[in-house]
């Protein structure tokens, strides 16, 4: 059961008008399925270029990124359709209610019990109340939580998670927190997590803090 995102002397920059900005060289890192991984760093250090390119959104500039799922290759297709996403500005799509925004990666699966999946996972993030609210008639921890409900409702292998928690409260970042780490223990998903939040990223099994001059583990 080998399950594992493999960077592989990734090197990574940009080409902006001033000159180039340098965000990896020759690094390797390897996220390991099932577990839950967080990734801390200061502003602009390279935090959710990392998580693109462990995601297969974009190809590193050098080295090879590659995804394996119980022990096959996955190309950066099937990848996606074993990935679920949580983002800082929440990301629902605006004109769907929450339960369909829950359903919608579920239909295009071909999941037939499409509503029925998404009701329960609505239920389990306790927002059965809030069914057929739109984004803009939801509080950002509600929107959250929807999206949460939304990427884990396909059962993916991986949860990719950019500061999941940067627009919330204290109280509500706890929850949220907890939905995830207990959604991704109960479903064996691998959680790659970027954060700010020190409470979190404590959570994780692994911890990868991300400054100017590399890429460190932290114990
Ligand atoms: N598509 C892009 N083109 C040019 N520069 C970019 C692009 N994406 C990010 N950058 C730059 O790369 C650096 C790292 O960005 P990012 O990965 O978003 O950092 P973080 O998530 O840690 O704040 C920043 O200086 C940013 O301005
Ligand atoms: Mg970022």
């Amino acid at each position: 059961m080998n399950t594992q995102i493999g960077l592989h002397r990734i090197s990574h920059f940009f080409d902006a008008p001033h000159g180039r900005i340098s965000l990896f060289e020759e690094i390797d890192l390897v996220f390991e399925g099932g577990k839950t991984h967080a990734i801390v760093g200061p502003s602009g250090v390279g935090k959710s270029s990392l998580l693109s390119l462990a995601a297969g959104l974009e190809p590193p500039k050098h080295g090879e990124v590659s995804f394996m799922l119980d022990g096959r290759e996955l190309t950066t297709t099937q990848l996606r359709r074993n990935s679920g996403f949580v983002f800082q500005q929440f990301h629902l799509l605006p004109e769907l209610d929450a339960l369909g925004n829950i359903a919608l990666p579920l239909k295009l699966g071909g999941d037939r019990q499409a509503y029925a999946q998404a009701s329960d996972w609505l239920e389990r993030v306790n927002l059965q109340d809030r069914a057929s609210h739109k984004p803009t008639e939801m509080s950002g921890g509600e929107q959250q939580r929807v999206a949460i409900a939304r990427a884990f409702a396909t059962a993916p292998a991986f949860v990719f998670a950019d500061e999941p928690t940067g627009n919330l409260d204290a109280a509500t970042s706890a929850t949220i927190t907890d939905l995830m780490f207990s959604f991704a223990e109960e479903t064996g998903a691998a959680l790659i997590v970027v954060t700010h939040s020190d409470a979190l990223a404590r959570r994780a099994h692994s911890r990868l803090a991300l400054s100017p001059s590399g890429i460190e583990a932290l114990a």
